[in-house]
């Protein structure tokens, strides 16, 4: 029996870094996938990819700023495999990165509306769903950025990725009676394209690492396997938390 054997899953960001990684690894793991992101022909690869290795998936290319997008992946789940059973609110920016005093509210709100709207919408039409299946799992990526460390010039990052860890608590509240068990997962510092919109500097991976007990980086399958674990029955009494998956960086002071 695999993790995720009879499940169905939603995962946003799926085109790259860590919802692609979780896309496959979920897949390995039984699970019948509906996956999102804005760019289609990446989706399109990785649903042949894994459909090629005999899993099942689908895509729909959109934006999770969109309301109606989360909508359509809901009835995705539900037409094409039955229902729903985790939601992986996982896609986000880095947002323009500049002091506040030079933040347009446009800048701001966009990244607010992309990491943080965007898991809203996806966890209220995900949990309607999973009401009518008796138990699910949401899961949204927070980070260690605006929770074990503060980085100049990404107030509205730290802002939409706390924002989460507060949503989820609540969320884990209103609906931990229908079986549903809501959490954030904070990754570490994660070798994804994400890294290059942090700083173009080629250095900057090692520096990064450098805040790490583990003195490196993830790999963005680590990550996704921490995603599994929430995603699993092997996290049945784990609700409301915000589990690092962060290399100890939460617990390093360099
Ligand atoms: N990498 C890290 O060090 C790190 C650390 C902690 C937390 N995180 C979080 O982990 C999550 C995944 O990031 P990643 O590192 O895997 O970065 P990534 O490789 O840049 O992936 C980001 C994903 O989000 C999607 N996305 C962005 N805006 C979207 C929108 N408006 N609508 C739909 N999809 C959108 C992107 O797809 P399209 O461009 O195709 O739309 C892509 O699939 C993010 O929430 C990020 O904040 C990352």
């Amino acid at each position: 029996m695999r993790a995720l054997d009879g499940k169905v899953a939603i995962i946003t960001g799926a085109s790259s870094g860590i919802g692609y990684a979780a896309a496959k690894l979920f897949a390995q793991e039984g699970a019948r996938l509906v996956l999102g992101a804005r760019s289609k022909d990446r989706l399109e690869a990785l649903v042949a990819e894994i459909t090629g290795a005999n899993g099942s998936a689908t895509a729909i290319a959109g934006d999770v700023r969109d309301e109606d997008y989360a909508i359509e992946l809901v009835e995705t789940a539900l037409g094409r495999f039955g229902g729903l059973d985790v939601g992986f609110n996982n896609a986000g920016i880095i947002g323009e990165m500049v002091d506040v005093q030079h933040m347009t509210a446009e800048a701001w709100q966009d990244t607010l509306d992309t990491n943080l709207t965007g898991a809203f919408f996806g966890a209220k039409h995900q949990i309607p769903a999973m009401i009518d299946r008796g138990a699910g799992s949401v899961i949204f990526t927070s980070s260690f950025v605006g929770h074990a460390i503060g980085f100049a010039g990404m107030a509205s990052y730290s802002a939409s990725k706390a924002g989460l860890v507060g949503m989820t608590k609540s969320l884990a509240v209103e609906h931990g009676r229908n079986g549903i068990r809501v959490n954030s997962l904070l990754p570490g510092g994660t070798a994804t394209p994400m890294v290059g919109d942090f700083s173009n500097d080629p250095s900057a991976g090692d520096a990064i690492a450098e805040f790490h007990a583990l003195k490196r980086m993830a790999q963005p399958r680590e990550i996704a396997q921490a995603a599994l674990f929430l995603a699993s029955e092997a996290a049945s009494f784990v609700t409301g938390s915000a589990m690092v998956a962060d290399g100890g960086n939460s617990v390093t002071k360099i």
